[in-house]
């Protein structure tokens, strides 16, 4: 098999199982993943960048192929930096489709070395996004098997600062 470096983007506001779920498998199937925060200057997420780094530098401590950075401007010209073969992106319902497909086809026409491959998580992760999990965090749900410990810990701080 070919020895190829993914690249795995998003907002991760912040990490939850369900991305978990697609990095522990993504590592089976790829030489490195590089788990990479879009930082979007449109966006006003409630964990910073180093916050959100350190979630995920945590969370996939037992993965000993799993780098963690962040990254501003053009998804395909982060890839490259990075000699990436691969971005992976997480289809998690037939809802995500449409997005994911314009998203995919753009990159491939700005470069079309670089492969998206979608993966689908658990299927009792399908239904899940950072949104809903801040928002019942933010409520003091019990949202233990959507995060793992360390994430639930940071977001309990946050909602009693
Ligand atoms: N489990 C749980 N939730 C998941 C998930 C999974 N497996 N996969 C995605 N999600 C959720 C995220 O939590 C996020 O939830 P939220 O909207 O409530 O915060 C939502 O799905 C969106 O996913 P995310 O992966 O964070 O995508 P995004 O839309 O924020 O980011 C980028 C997409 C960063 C890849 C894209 O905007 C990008 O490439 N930006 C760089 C600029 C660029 O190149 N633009 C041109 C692109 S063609």
């Amino acid at each position: 098999m070919k020895k190829i470096i993914a690249i795995y983007p998003g907002t991760f506001d912040p990490v939850t199982n369900g991305h978990l779920d697609i990095i522990e498998r993504a590592c089976e199937l790829f030489e490195k993943i590089i788990v990479t925060i879009a930082v979007n200057p449109g966006k006003a997420p409630l964990f910073t960048e180093e916050e959100r780094k350190d979630l995920i530098l945590k969370v996939t401590g037992h993965l000993k192929n799993v780098e963690v950075d962040s990254f501003k401007g053009l998804l395909v010209k982060y890839a490259e930096s990075k000699n990436a073969g691969v971005i992976i992106r997480g289809l998690r319902a037939i809802s995500d489709f449409d997005y994911e497909f314009q998203l995919a086809l753009t990159n491939k026409k700005l470069n079309a070395g670089i492969n998206t491959v979608f993966m689908m998580p658990n299927e009792k992760y399908s239904y899940l996004n950072s949104s809903l999990v801040r928002e019942l965090a933010s409520y003091d749900a019990n949202i233990k098997e959507f995060i793992p410990e360390y994430v639930l810990e940071k977001l309990k701080e946050k909602f009693r600062k």
